[in-house]
């Protein structure tokens, strides 16, 4: 059994675990980083962190055609289930829950969650997945800095993926004091250079990471994957 992590570019990520696919925030129709295509992608479960349009995205147009599960907070299951989406399991922060692929708990994250029309989405998530061949994977998501991070990485994490884009979540300096507490074996930067207003140099802050903590960074483009 193996799990794979895929970035698709911006806060879109894939995991392979034990023959579940899992997509993570799909934006990909409009998304200038996407390295796969709405309307072919592959999917299980869909895991929607907030309700803002560059992580709902296409969550509605791929459950359609693929039959996959939503996974998302309370009130994102309410407007989902108003436009006619059933196939949805609802979890909320604090809460963790024994899926097929895996033990998914919703964490903590210091952002918003409107929806597209200006629906209420609750409170935004992150993600800490620990799948069946016990690997631990820390999904950030949108969030500011916040020093309760550190609780995560807790039981150890084979992987944690950490916004750096700043201007709407967490920028280079905070990630990589993230990276301190939560001291994962392998780090990959997400959320950066999608727009001129969080344009990062990954290299260089992969390069701080390597030389002030003990976790190994990966940038990797959009389409590349890391096998755990
Ligand atoms: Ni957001
Ligand atoms: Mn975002």
């Amino acid at each position: 059994m193996t799990t794979t992590y895929t970035f698709l570019g911006h806060a879109v990520h894939a995991i392979e675990t034990g023959g579940h696919k899992l997509l993570i925030d799909p934006f990909l129709e409009g998304n200038p980083q996407a390295a796969a295509k709405a309307d072919e992608i592959a999917a299980d479960y869909i895991l929607v962190s907030h309700g803002h349009a560059d992580h709902i995205g296409d969550s509605i147009a791929i459950a359609q055609r693929t039959g996959a599960q939503i996974i998302c907070n309370a009130e994102i299951f309410e407007w989902l289930y108003r436009q006619g989406i059933e196939n949805v399991h609802e979890q909320h922060i604090g809460g963790g829950y024994q899926h097929p692929f895996g033990h998914l708990k919703f964490t903590h994250a210091q952002h918003g969650s409107s929806l597209p029309d200006g629906s209420y989405g609750g409170n935004p998530a992150g993600f800490l997945l620990t799948t069946n061949d016990n690997k631990r994977i820390y999904l950030a998501c949108d969030t500011g800095f916040y020093s309760d991070m550190a609780l995560h990485g807790e039981d150890g994490l084979d992987l944690a993926v950490l916004p750096i884009g700043d201007n709407y979540t967490m920028g280079p300096k905070d990630a990589l004091r993230a990276v301190k507490l939560l001291s994962p074996k392998h780090v990959v930067p997400c959320h950066y250079n999608t727009f001129p207003v969080i344009q990062q140099d990954a290299e260089a802050w992969a390069a701080q990471v390597r030389a002030q903590s003990t976790a190994t960074p990966h940038v990797l483009k959009p389409g590349e994957s890391l096998t755990l």
